[in-house]
Parts: C-alpha cells; structure tokens; sequence
C-alpha cells in the first residue's frame, strides 16, 4: 500500500510539471501540519470518512460515520435518563435526544453504552479549547433494560474546522470553506456487537451539502420536533446495532 500511495503521488506530480518551487511550498507545508499538532485534524477531515466507508460497508443496521479528532474516552457515566454536564448558563436551545438501542433481529440491547459528545454554541469542545470545564458537553449514557435512552443537551451550533494553523492554509489555499454543519457526536456499543460511531444532523444546515469533512449521510439527518410543555426540540432516533460475526 505504501509503494501505491507514493506512486499516486508520483503520478499527480508529473501531470502538474511540479516545479521545485512547489515541490518546497508543500515540504515546509508538510512539516507545518506536524508543528501546528495537526496532523489528527487533517487525516480525520479528509481520508477517514472514506476509511469509514470501507469498514462499515457490511453492516446491515445503521449508518454510522467518522469519529473526528474531539472524541475524549471516559465520559462520565449518568444513567439512562439524564442531561448532560453542562455549565450553569450553557448557551443554546434545549434537546432532549431519546431512543432505543437494538439488535438488527430487533432485540432491545439493555445496559448498551450511548457516548455523546458535542460543540457548545462557540462551536468548540471541551478538553480541545481553553476554559471549558473538563466534560462539558459530554457524558456516558447507559440504556435502561428495554434499551432506552433520554439525553437533555442542547443544541450543538455549526463551527468552522480551525483555520490558524496549517490546514487552514490549505483551505486558503484551494479555495474551500472550513465549515461542518451541526452534530452531535456518538459511540453506541454494546456486548456481542459492532460499536457504532457516529454523527446526527440537523434538517436544513446549510452545510449538511458540502461539509469539509464529507461525514454527512441521508440516514443521519434528525428530525427534530416541538412537544407541548417540554422546552426546546425533542427528537427520536433509534440505534441498530450489527451483532459481531
Ligand atoms: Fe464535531
């Protein structure tokens, strides 16, 4: 695979006629992606949704996606019915996120593990940005024995990939946007099956056509809803999950 991969680049470079000026520009552009710590950024951003594709195309129960560079194991563990660690005055409208873990022969899976991670209104992550407390926006959901989870969050705003650093210059550079539409960020697991990795949409982002992460799927855009005398949107999302063969 790597004589492959060198020669795809190979390729690409005599059809440009790369001059040596150009072959210096992507060198120190190379080691810049190193020094500015982002080489997790750039390689989740632009190879992992295809690496996903390759690993779930199996699977008969939901579509999942890429992980990203924000995941953060060990949440802290809440229950089956629980709002998320956030800070007193967290910003943003009310989600209550509930649903039901099974099997893909539609056996509830009890006690399945419900990871959730996501931006807050700024767009950024704890443990990644400066001054959030340390699990904010995120938590370990555990399903109730009919499978059952309900998680009151918030709504994750729409956040630009960082564009201080080296794959910033990139997208400067070819000229693309540097902007993921809104998601929640989930691992769903559970004994005997397949750990599903996932993100959730939301219904008229802008961004859900042409996210720079090229992570979005039909199957995961949410349907969020207004209920009388719950605050904010309630929406439904059940998790099929793929026994392991
Ligand atoms: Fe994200």
């Amino acid at each position: 695979m790597a004589t492959e991969a060198l020669e795809a680049i190979h390729e690409v470079a005599r059809r440009h006629k790369m001059t040596y000026d150009e072959y210096r520009i992507l060198k120190d552009w190379l080691i810049s992606v190193g020094e500015d710590g982002e080489w997790p950024l750039f390689l989740d951003v632009w190879l992992e949704h295809v690496i996903e594709d390759i690993n779930t195309s199996h699977r008969t129960g939901n579509k999942g996606t890429i992980e990203g560079p924000y995941y953060v194991p060990d949440a802290p563990e809440m229950g089956s019915h629980a709002k998320i660690s956030m800070r007193e005055d967290e910003k943003g409208e009310s989600l209550r996120f509930q649903g039901q873990v099974r099997s893909t022969d539609g056996t509830p899976l009890g006690g399945a593990k419900v990871e959730l991670w996501h931006a807050d209104a700024d767009g950024f992550y704890s443990q990644y940005a400066p001054g959030l407390p340390e699990w904010n926006l995120r938590g370990t959901f555990t399903a109730d024995e009919e499978g059952r989870f309900q998680i009151d969050t918030l709504l994750p705003a729409p956040y630009q990939i960082p564009t201080d650093g080296a794959c910033g210059k990139l997208i400067a550079a070819a000229g693309w946007h540097a902007w993921r539409p809104a998601h929640l960020h989930l691992k769903v697991g559970s004994q005997g099956h397949e750990q599903l990795t996932a993100q959730l949409y939301f219904p008229g982002d802008p961004h859900n056509e042409d996210d720079i992460a090229s992570a979005v799927k039909p199957e995961l855009v949410l349907d969020p809803k207004t209920v009388d005398g719950i605050d904010g949107k309630v929406v439904d999302y059940d998790f099929v999950l793929d026994p392991l063969s």
